[in-house]
């Protein structure tokens, strides 16, 4: 089937730009901060971090003092990081992007990453020809991916029974297992060592998280418009019990492990 990969993305661009990731992606900042640890990422390297949002990855390699450029197709997202940058006192370059045709001279960069940002871009092998061909050969190449067991797995699944998501297109997180991370990335990768972690969430309870979620998180805010006041009680029953199927805790409050594939590969 053929797919209008331009069309997909133009409608999913206006999508991360509705509320603010940003609130969310703060909550987040230690996978980026593994993910840069596990690339050893020096002082003299220039680092492409692609759908950074507002800079989860680039931070810490930019806290390395290494020449980082953070690139995402939501500029919004690229403004806030450049404020948290300025309020660690460390230097990063933003630059609109599409991860699917980046900008950037083949071999331009010694490490080209992505936490859970390029996995959303419909066009996969676009994504990895890209991500593969910007890398120069002996850098690399890192990724943090959600899962399709993981508990943003269900949320989108939650989301695709009443959205349908685009003919054609795979979803995201099968860029959390490692078959299609294989397939995608397997040849133009040598040592590509992929690990299963978790990220802790931790909110006051399912509800707040729902609410924090509708209010900053643009595919769950989209998806509350989309159904409308009718099948609003539905979704929202629906996400509440994945959310309770995830929770650790019975203390009242949510606590979640959040499972996502870590990718490091050294380029070819
Ligand atoms: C879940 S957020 C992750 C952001 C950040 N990397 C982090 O770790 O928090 C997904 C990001 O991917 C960006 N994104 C999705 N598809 C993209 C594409 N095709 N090109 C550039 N950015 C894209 C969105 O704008 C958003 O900032």
């Amino acid at each position: 089937m053929s797919v209008d990969y331009s069309a997909v993305t133009e409608r999913q661009q206006k999508v991360w730009s509705l509320g603010d990731y940003g609130r969310v992606g703060s909550l987040l900042s230690w996978m980026g901060e593994c993910l840069v640890q596990q690339l050893d990422i020096h002082s003299d390297e220039r680092v492409l971090d692609i759908a950074a949002g507002n800079g989860n990855a680039s931070l810490p390699a930019a806290r390395r003092f290494a020449d980082v450029l953070a690139t995402d197709y939501v500029p919004e997202l690229l403004a806030e990081a450049e404020r948290r940058a300025e309020a660690d006192g460390v230097v990063l370059r933003t630059q609109v992007a599409d991860a699917q045709a980046l900008p950037f001279a083949a071999g331009e960069f010694d490490v080209v990453m992505s936490t859970i940002g390029a996995m959303f871009a419909p066009d996969q092998q676009a994504v990895s020809r890209e991500m593969l061909r910007v890398c120069r050969p002996g850098g690399r190449i890192g990724m943090a991916n959600w899962t399709p067991d993981s508990t943003v797995g269900d949320m989108f699944r939650a989301v695709g029974k009443r959205v349908p998501p685009p003919p054609g297109v795979q979803p995201a997180v099968v860029w959390g297992s490692k078959e299609r991370v294989t397939e995608l990335l397997g040849e133009g990768c040598r040592d590509l060592r992929m690990t299963r972690r978790t990220c802790a969430w931790r909110y006051p309870s399912a509800a707040a998280c729902l609410a924090y979620f509708q209010a900053w998180y643009g595919p769950v805010a989209a998806a509350f418009t989309a159904v409308g006041e009718e099948g609003r009680g539905d979704l929202e029953d629906e996400l509440l019990s994945v959310f309770d199927s995830h929770n650790t805790t019975d203390d009242g409050t949510l606590a979640m492990d959040v499972t996502y594939l870590e990718v490091v590969g050294v380029r070819a």
